[in-house]
């Protein structure tokens, strides 16, 4: 197998690095634990995944793959960021969900919960659609940044307050398809 990271094949985008968080191997391994413990747990449940574009969707890509279920799968687009780094509390709804939530079990799927706004909003809008039951899986979680009170139920990693980029998570809407978590360096951020 052709190993793109050691052969310098992907070595453009990592020398924009600071720091790498969490090496591909290490996050594949960890998906396929959530991946394993969703199983078991929606095992006798009608599961919908809910991925939330676009920074989910390479953490969903793997996700779904480990999960052994006759699941469904949706898509919902908010905007909370634009091009910055800070959250502004404010959430729009981009592209909604097709199918109704009742009867189903839902999970959504983020890629980084870090003030909490976004998913609050969320857990709020897809509540009052009458699902079975409601539940959230992240890839990421900064604790330390939490402003408002918001229950994550699958935690891929937890990680300190540090602006990170890479397996769907962009800065400026770049290095969403780095197959790993890195800090850029910080003469790359504007401001
Ligand atoms: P929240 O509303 O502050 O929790 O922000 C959630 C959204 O902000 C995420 O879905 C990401 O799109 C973005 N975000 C937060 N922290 C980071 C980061 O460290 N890197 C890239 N995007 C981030
Ligand atoms: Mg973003």
């Amino acid at each position: 197998m052709i190993r793109l990271g050691e052969g310098g094949l992907m070595d453009n985008l990592r020398n924009d690095m600071a720091q790498i968080l969490f090496e591909e191997d290490e996050i594949q391994a960890r998906v396929h634990e959530l991946g394993a413990q969703i199983t078991k747990d929606y095992a006798d449940k009608n599961l919908l995944v809910v991925g939330i574009l676009k920074g989910a969707i390479v953490f969903l890509a793997d996700l779904l793959r480990s999960i052994d279920l006759k699941l469904r799968l949706d898509f919902m687009a908010v905007s909370s960021y634009g091009d910055a780094v800070e959250s502004s509390g404010v959430v729009r709804i981009l592209k909604d969900l097709e199918q109704s939530l009742e009867g189903k079990d839902v999970l959504i799927v983020e890629d980084i919960v870090d003030s909490g706004l976004t998913l609050k909003y969320l857990v709020q809008n897809l509540s009052s659609r009458r699902p079975n039951s409601l539940r959230v899986c992240t890839f990421l979680s900064k604790p330390a940044r939490r402003v408002t009170d918001v229950q994550v139920d699958y935690v891929g990693f937890e990680i300190p307050d540090q602006f990170v980029v890479g397996y769907g998570l962009d800065y400026a809407e770049r290095y969403r398809n780095l197959p790993y978590i890195g800090v850029l360096k910080q003469e790359l951020i504007e401001g």
